[in-house]
């Protein structure tokens, strides 16, 4: 089966070509970053236009790379939610119109059911049942997976999610957009030793998370230390980096005890981030799997495969365009 899957949630146009027989065939990304980043953050309605104006081009352009044609197509996904409403109606839209016109299938995909499945789709296949830490810009989630579809939350953020924490910190550092990959960089050439940061909610038991404590922190220590040099800047970003690692890993160790499975799974935009992979790798009983680190970040080709799944288990959208900005894994329909 050859799905064509569309990624619209948040500031990545993507699109993507998956065969259920030959994996991922194609996977073409347009970044919204530059767009962004003279504003410091995502502009909802900029988001919504620029995925206007780059969808068709986009997909051009999967077309003749991958030599396929639209009569190839067996079915679309799209991602239906959660993300920004008017960002997702514009794939969603365009998505189901194409499958309805073409007189195929679609499926309306859960976005971070989509980040979940990634590592799936690679050779290092974690076997069920297994422990999903979900770590994006909107999320940061525990998850019990017995099946696909079947989710059961363990616990998530009651504030910020790791990856805004990263972007609010990135920002305060004068390190640009988007935060998280600019200021695991300047983290590099960090002292490790010079400040140490909370590890919030981890004295007590649980599996939730908080990230503004750790934020506020943070913001005060940069407005200790005015003005700051390029080694400050580095040797706070460190310290940030090694409270948010240190607090995901004791969680997942947490979570992995109370559920006594054999296999993490990481997650999600932040799950790209080398020392969180090195750490829970170093530190879990349980072995670790994630996604390549271009797929670990927003694309069209999660999607393709998140949909195929569903797709093949004889589930589609039907007719009408459904887009959701909240949506809780737990209301997934199993497989
Ligand atoms: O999954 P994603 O692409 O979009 C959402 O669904 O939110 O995640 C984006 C988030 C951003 O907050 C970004 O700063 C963060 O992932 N991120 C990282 C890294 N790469 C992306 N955070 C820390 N270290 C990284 N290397
Ligand atoms: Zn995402």
């Amino acid at each position: 089966m050859l799905v064509l899957g569309i990624e619209t949630s948040c500031d990545e146009t993507g699109l993507a070509l998956y065969d259920s027989e030959r994996g991922l065939v194609g996977n073409v990304l347009h970044s919204q970053a530059d767009l962004h980043a003279e504003f410091g953050g995502v502009v909802p309605e900029l988001a919504s236009r620029d995925h206007i104006r780059k969808l068709i081009p986009l997909a051009r352009v999967l077309f003749e790379e991958t030599e396929l044609q639209l009569s190839d197509l067996d079915a679309v996904a799209y991602t239906a939610g959660p993300g920004l409403m008017g960002a997702l109606l514009v794939g969603a839209s365009f998505g189901r119109s194409l499958a309805w016109s073409l007189g195929i299938p679609a499926q309306a995909v859960h976005h971070m059911e989509a980040h979940l499945l990634a590592p799936l789709m690679g050779r290092d296949h974690p076997p069920l049942p297994f422990v999903a830490l979900l770590v994006s810009g909107g999320h940061t989630q525990l998850v019990e997976v017995t099946a696909i579809g079947t989710y059961e939350l363990l616990g998530e953020s009651l504030d910020d999610a790791a990856g805004e924490a990263f972007d609010k910190v990135a920002k305060m550092l004068d390190l640009g957009y988007p935060g998280g990959p600019k200021l695991a960089a300047c983290a590099e050439t960090g002292n490790p030793k010079r400040f140490r940061f909370p590890r919030p909610m981890t004295d007590r038991p649980g599996l939730d998370f908080s990230f503004s404590g750790l934020k506020t922190f943070t913001l005060n220590t940069v407005k200790d230390h005015q003005p700051l040099t390029n080694q400050d800047r580095a040797d706070i970003a460190r310290a940030f980096e090694e409270a948010v690692v240190d607090t995901l890993t004791i969680k997942c160790r947490r979570a992995i005890e109370q559920t006594g499975v054999q296999h993490l799974i990481m997650a999600g935009g932040v799950s790209a981030n080398l020392r969180l992979r090195a750490r829970l790798s170093d530190a879990l009983a349980a072995k670790v799997h994630y996604a390549e680190p271009d797929l670990c970040t927003d694309n069209g080709a999660m999607i393709a495969f998140a949909g195929c799944q569903r797709l093949l288990a004889g589930q589609s959208a039907p007719l009408s365009i459904t887009t959701r900005a909240r949506w809780s894994l737990e209301e997934l329909d199993s497989l």
